[in-house]
């Protein structure tokens, strides 16, 4: 691969739902793109399982979508991301692989106290990846990681309001308040969804930084310099196609609410 050509899907993944952040920004920047998502949502959370586990599950999505004809793949999973991104460039080398990461370069760049919290799942936080990010960008800065524990659940169950989950966000975005933290990078792409309850919580005062429309601006410059990008202009939206290893009618209702569009979700291989 990649054989495909321009009119070829653009190829999505995550461990569940959270991933639609990231192609709702592919979807709005690019609109003439055709995107096939898969939320692995039968195995989430990701970020509570072995390196080992995950990686056997990424190369299993991974192939699926080049058998879609997937002509690149996007890795809307941060915690894919800081464990492996590198092996899986190693393994396809032939296939653009455009990546999400938490946005610790940004935070440092815009906060005003110094102190930064990133919020992302156990695996994320204990990431080399992650470690690589803070060191970089971040020097200087003092930056608090947050696991999240229960977080994922919430979203993949369609729980992104109410007292419960404001408890359950408050357990974790307080304590970096209380350290000064005036700038949370969202480490983990389901936790977009939970955006409004943190903002809520965390005051307008506290920048959140969401780095999936970085990533969309990314995913159009490799397509470009690739020669892959398909032609702008359509007068329609092309197709976005949904798999999933969770059941298809529960993933249909939750898909459809957080796309925003009724969908019809297939069952993953
Ligand atoms: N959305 C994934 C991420 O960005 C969550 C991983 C998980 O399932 O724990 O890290």
């Amino acid at each position: 691969m990649t054989s495909a050509g321009p009119a070829a899907p653009v190829g999505v993944f995550d461990s569940g739902v959270g991933g639609l952040s990231v192609l709702r920004e592919i979807h709005a920047q690019w609109p003439t793109e055709a995107l096939v998502y898969v939320a692995d949502s039968g195995h989430a959370p990701y970020g509570e399982k072995s390196a080992d586990f995950i990686e056997a599950r990424v190369r299993h999505l991974i192939d699926h979508l080049r058998g879609c004809g997937a002509k690149a793949i996007v890795v809307a999973c941060n915690t894919v991301t800081g464990l492996m991104i590198e092996r899986l460039r190693q393994h396809y080398p032939q296939t653009p692989i455009v990546a999400i990461e938490p946005a610790v370069k940004p935070a440092a760049q815009s906060t005003r106290s110094g102190v930064i919290g990133v919020l992302a799942t156990r695996q994320t936080v204990a990431s080399p990846g992650l470690a690589r990010l803070v060191d970089t960008y971040a020097q200087g800065k003092r930056v608090l990681l947050q696991a999240c524990p229960g977080w994922v659940e919430r979203v993949e169950r369609g729980l992104l309001d109410g007292p419960d989950t404001e408890a359950a966000v408050a357990a974790y975005v307080n304590p970096l308040l209380a350290q000064g933290a005036d700038t949370l990078v969202l480490g983990c792409t389901h936790y977009p969804f939970l955006a409004p309850v943190i903002q809520r919580l965390a005051g307008d005062g506290v920048q959140i930084i969401d780095p999936a429309a970085a990533v969309a601006r990314e995913l159009g410059r490799r397509l470009a310099q690739a020669g892959l990008a398909a032609p702008a202009g359509a007068e329609t939206a092309a197709d976005v196609t949904f798999w999933t290893s969770a059941d298809t009618s529960q993933a249909a209702c939750l898909i459809a609410r957080l796309w925003g569009q009724p969908v019809q979700p297939q069952p993953l291989p």
